[in-house]
């Protein structure tokens, strides 16, 4: 299999000032639905950036979960890998690659933490068995072996028995709280458009077109 004949023209129309908002949020919340009305899988799948303190990027899939004009967020481990990259550093990056659409958005941002209220109201919606696995795992960590899981799940399965699962101190959302947002669009002969949202300090969104 020779890669380099993997090629693909991208058709779209592209990407022109006049379809942009003033506002990228609104921007992503038109990519967003689009996306899911074309039954794109998993288009809340993005990769998340983080620097470790020894200075090497290191990337993941999460789920964005909820956004708004405060920024995205997504559910994970407060001791895992990532957290402890975004405890040293906040500054992180997203990116969406919605490739079948000939799309993609690239979100800088700082990561916080989301209240616990805030974590509470979401971990409340997950199904309990995905209520346990949080529990569960020790996220990140060196294990010997599945079967050490497999015992920790079925323990507290029955530590909490038919009652509430309670939302564990060590789980919980970060909001990416973003800095710029690029949005993407394929077009034809590799003449691609790139549109570059920068927040100003006074919050209003400065647009530039980026060179493909
Ligand atoms: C499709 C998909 C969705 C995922 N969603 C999440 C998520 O929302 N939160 C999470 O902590 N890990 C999620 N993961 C697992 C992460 O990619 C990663 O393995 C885990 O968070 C540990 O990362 P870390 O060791 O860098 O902290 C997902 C993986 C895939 C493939």
């Amino acid at each position: 299999m020779d890669l380099s004949d993997f090629r693909k023209e991208y058709s779209t129309k592209g990407l022109h000032r006049e379809d942009l908002d003033a506002d990228p949020i609104q921007l992503f919340q038109r990519w967003f639905q689009q996306a899911t009305e074309l039954s794109i899988p998993e288009p809340n799948a993005m990769t998340l950036s983080t620097l470790a303190p020894d200075g090497f990027p290191s990337q993941r899939t999460v789920l964005l979960k909820a956004f708004d004009q405060k920024g995205f967020t997504f559910f994970t481990n407060y001791q895992s890998r990532k957290a402890q990259h975004i405890q040293a550093n906040p500054k992180v990056c997203l990116l969406l690659p919605w490739v079948t659409l000939e799309r993609q958005i690239i979100i800088q941002g700082t990561a916080e933490k989301i209240s616990t209220a805030e974590s509470l109201k979401y971990f409340m919606t997950r199904p309990r068995e995905s209520q346990i696995g949080a529990w569960v795992s020790n996220q990140s960590e060196v294990i010997t072996s599945k079967k050490i899981l497999l015992q920790k799940f079925e323990e507290i399965k029955s530590k909490f028995q038919d009652g509430e699962i309670p939302l564990p101190s060590f789980w919980g959302g970060y909001r990416v709280v973003p800095h710029t947002i690029e949005f993407w669009q394929g077009g034809p002969s590799r003449i691609h458009d790139r549109f570059l949202f920068t927040r100003m300090t006074d919050g209003s969104w400065q647009i530039d077109r980026l060179a493909p």
